[in-house]
């Protein structure tokens, strides 16, 4: 199968302006970051690296835009998404194939990632249309809480997922009838100006505005503006902790979606090893482990332990690394020499540490992409106060804990500062249901992983952040509370005695 692509067929704009008020603009006055294949090395694009002053002109544009958008009908709203859905499921190969080169992600993900999105875009146009306002009757009245749009979003995305990420944001935010400033990350910008072009197709001018840019030049003026009335975040939790202060310095909401270090536990009392591999590893490999939902800590039983590690092993080794834009690659390479470096970094402190190499640990050279960071799938044996246990790795290494008390593995699992994800397999429902409400998660799968079935809340807690993405409840964190109390006739005051 030919996996070369031809850049110049992909339709790519060769410099991406800011994207404001409807338009891209020709030009950043701080000049442009290159987008570039993370796997070859090959410039793809170049990226206006906007500042200050694109995104004061950007949220000027929002706020413009804001009280006509407010006004429409949920109807036009709704209306609008699904065009947007449909607009990407035409676009769908070149998004994936773009995406693909930009991120060095396996193909087929990065389709399941558009897929996602498109999904995320019709659920919210679905959800607002019932997104009802509520009330009752009250002595000689009745009052209605209605929910209305905040305003201005500041909206901040990392790389993994690029256009998972976009959804995630734009559709509750858009469909209560908020405009949008939203800075994709400077190493996985192109989906999103791509986006962009679909959006200037269907959108008001101004609902959508793009900044591409670094964090501390365009994410920074972003969160410090005035003119922004609620921001939101996903990335690492080192940034959003600087979110969180720039919304406490302007009392505006702040919703967080930050890393994670997922327990999936193995019970002994599991009918299918084969299976259960097999979602352990797709837990950790996923996205080549740079996922904040990944389950990249396994409790394995020690009555199960060596038969599982041996299953485990062949089947990690069997996992294809190869040219992201293979269809059959599960393993791409990672974003950028510099989380290539940090996993390694990760890898040699385990080592150091002591843990136990089981397989992998080792960076892969891939025909024709030796410029790219390809990680060998990684399993250790880990205790789990280590490092490799406790810390966002974001690439893929799994760290296997041996357990034998029900209590202590508990206490285990539970024993980071994280609070996003976990899985359990077993056959009994009455450990399912323990095990679930004693772990400190935002997600339990039971007997799977990462399944995100459209409208199931996403959200941590703990240092992993606050705030249900991906649900109807994030329309609740894009709009506030109106409670409007109505009397037939002006009477004597309601406290008068
Ligand atoms: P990051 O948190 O620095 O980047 C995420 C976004 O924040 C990017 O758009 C970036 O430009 C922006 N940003 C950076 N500094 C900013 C600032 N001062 N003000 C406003 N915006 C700012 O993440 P990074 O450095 O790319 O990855 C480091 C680690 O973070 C990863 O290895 C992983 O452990 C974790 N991470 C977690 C993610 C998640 O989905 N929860 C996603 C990305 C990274
Ligand atoms: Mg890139």
């Amino acid at each position: 199968m030919n996996i070369s692509v031809s850049i110049s067929n992909l339709g790519l704009m060769p410099i991406y302006g800011p994207f404001i008020g409807g338009t891209f603009r020709d030009s950043a006055p701080n000049g442009t970051f290159p987008a570039i294949d993370p796997a070859t090395g090959e410039h793809l694009a170049d990226v206006a690296r906007c500042g200050a002053a694109e995104v004061d002109e950007a949220v000027r544009a929002a706020r413009a835009a804001f009280p006509a958008w407010k006004a429409t009908s949920v109807e036009v709203r709704s209306a609008l998404l699904l065009k947007l859905a449909d607009a990407i499921e035409r676009d769908l190969e070149r998004l994936t194939i773009i995406d693909t080169l930009d991120v060095g992600r396996a193909r087929s993900e990065v389709r399941g990632d558009h897929l996602k999105a498109i999904s995320q875009f019709r659920y919210f146009a679905g959800a607002i249309l019932t997104y009802e306002d509520y009330g009752r009757p009250i002595p000689n009245g009745y009052f209605v809480a209605r929910r209305e749009p905040i305003g201005v979003c500041g909206q901040i995305i990392p790389w993994n997922v690029p256009a998972i990420m976009a959804a995630f944001k734009l559709a509750p935010a858009l469909a209560a009838g908020n405009t949008v400033v939203l800075k994709p990350d400077e190493n996985a910008s192109l989906s999103t100006m791509e986006l962009a072009r679909h959006i200037a197709e269907i959108f008001p001018p101004g609902v959508v505005n793009i900044v591409p840019g670094y964090g501390h030049e365009a994410g920074a003026a972003l969160t410090a503006h005035p003119g922004v009335s609620k921001l939101s975040f996903t990335g690492s939790g080192e940034i959003g902790r600087i979110i969180s202060h720039a919304g406490a310095d302007r009392l505006v909401p702040v919703s967080l979606e930050l890393g994670g270090k997922g327990a999936n536990i193995v019970f002994p009392d599991i009918e299918d090893v084969d299976a259960v591999v097999d979602n352990a590893l797709v837990a950790s490999m996923y996205c080549n482990g740079q996922s904040c939902l990944a389950g990249s800590r396994l409790f394995l039983h020690d009555s199960l332990y060596d038969d599982f590690m041996h299953c485990l092993s062949v089947a990690a080794k069997r996992l294809t690394i190869g040219a992201p834009m293979n269809e059959t690659t599960r393993i791409g390479c990672l974003v950028s020499e510099k989380q290539g470096q940090r996993v390694l970094g990760y890898i040699d402190a385990g080592k150091k540490e002591g843990a136990g190499l089981v397989v992998g640990g080792g960076r892969k050279s891939v025909a024709g992409h030796e410029f790219g960071y390809f990680i060998e799938p990684t399993v250790f044996e880990v205790r789990n106060e280590m490092r490799i246990a406790q810390e966002e790795i974001f690439g893929p290494v799994l760290s296997v804990v041996r357990w034998k008390d029900y209590e202590t593995m508990i206490q285990e699992a539970n024993g980071t500062v994280y609070g996003l994800s976990a899985g359990v397999y077993t056959s009994s429902i009455a450990t399912a249901m323990d095990a679930a409400n004693r772990l400190e998660a935002g997600s339990i799968w039971i007997n799977q992983f990462s399944n995100l079935a459209t409208g199931v809340p996403f959200g941590g807690v703990k240092e992993s952040g606050h705030g249900s993405e991906h649900c109807r409840e994030t329309l609740n964190l894009y709009t506030h509370v109106k409670a409007v109390t109505f009397q037939g006739r002006v009477a004597a005051p309601w406290y008068a005695v």
